[in-house]
């Protein structure tokens, strides 16, 4: 049988950037430089720009290069996780249990001939959030999470404080805010169906009003942690809070994002100070996932004290 797609034999070890307007991402220059210092040789990244929501076929064939190719060695998947896996699920000649879980790929790579999709989200949400917030803290502080957005990274972070966070040391509640109801229903069927009991109780909030996003977040218990997962700041604008929300005492605000106008970043940054809040945008996030796939891809261990080199040189290109 003929192959489904042409295969464009690549001249290097590539690892392919599945992403919109990827000349634009400050990727394309850090990755030099992390090949440098992981002696990745003549590796390259290359950019796919692909349409938000195209057809099945601009993912499948993209996945097809990587599975037919000997120096096609890998992708890393941003916007187009869910898509690339429902396009390609049958390529894959294994899905990591997280794949299967968040029902989406963020990095494809090879080991002996296979195929493999995986989703590095909930592992890299989690490293990300232990970066910052003390180990014990939930156990000590009885503090609860409010997810404003109900997307992937919310899904990712369900995964991971039901998974792998210690059992002793888990949010109360996870309050999971969306604008619109299929985003909290899919939510709701992974959590009740799918997820092992953590111990955290989920809650599901249908709203946009920013107003009432604030009275959820006046209602969270001291030390709780509040979590910009919807986009909004860079996406869209705005913020999903209003100028007027006070966030929890002793608590924690995260922006997964870390570019844009980073309304809820600036909301936040202003009561640092006044509400001992600990505030964190999604860079570390961002170089987590990077280096994670990298490294799966290239088969290259990437350890605390290299991850530390990767960060200092990314942090000239940002
Ligand atoms: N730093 C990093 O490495 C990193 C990693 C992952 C994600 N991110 C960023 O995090 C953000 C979220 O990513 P994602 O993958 O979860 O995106 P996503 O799957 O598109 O999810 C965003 C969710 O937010 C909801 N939403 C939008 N505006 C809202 C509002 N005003 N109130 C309540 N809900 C609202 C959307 O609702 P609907 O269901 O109605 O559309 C959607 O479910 C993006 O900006 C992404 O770039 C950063």
């Amino acid at each position: 049988m003929p192959p489904e797609f042409p295969v464009e034999p690549q001249p290097a070890p590539t690892l392919f950037f599945f992403g919109v307007t990827t000349g634009r991402s400050s990727s394309r220059r850090m990755f030099p430089a992390w090949a440098a210092i992981l002696g990745l040789g003549e590796a390259r990244l290359v950019g796919l720009d692909l349409p938000i929501n195209g057809p099945p076929e601009v993912y499948r064939r993209a996945v097809h290069q990587i599975k037919h190719d000997p120096l096609s060695l890998g992708g890393i998947v941003t916007t187009h996780k869910i898509n690339t896996l429902n396009a390609a699920r049958d390529l894959f000649d294994e899905l990591t249990p997280d794949a299967e879980l968040c029902g989406e790929v963020s990095c494809i790579y090879k080991r002996g001939g296979r195929l493999i999709g995986h989703a590095t989200d909930p592992a890299c949400s989690g490293q990300s959030m232990q970066a910052f917030i003390p180990p014990g803290h939930w156990a000590a502080s009885g503090a609860d999470v409010l997810c404003l957005g109900a997307g992937g990274s919310a899904v990712a972070i369900a995964v991971y404080f039901t998974t792998r966070a210690a059992p002793a040391d888990r949010p109360r509640r996870l309050i999971v805010v969306n604008r619109s109801r299929p985003r909290l229903d899919g939510l709701r069927a992974l959590v009740e169906t799918r997820l092992p009991p953590s111990g955290t109780a989920f809650e599901y909030v249908e709203q946009t009003d920013p107003a009432a996003n604030d009275r959820l977040m006046a209602d969270l218990p001291d030390g709780s942690l509040v979590i910009n997962a919807t986009g909004m700041g860079k996406d869209t604008p705005g913020s999903p809070i209003s100028d007027a929300g006070v966030f929890p005492r002793g608590g924690f605000a995260w922006d997964l994002n870390y570019r844009g106008e980073l309304d809820f970043l600036r909301q936040a940054r202003a009561q640092a100070a006044t509400r001992g809040l600990h505030v964190e945008d999604g860079w570390r996030y961002f170089l987590l996932g990077w280096s994670t796939i990298v490294g799966q891809v290239f088969d290259v261990p990437i350890p605390p004290p290299v991850f530390d080199r990767l960060a200092a040189v990314a942090e000239g290109v940002r």
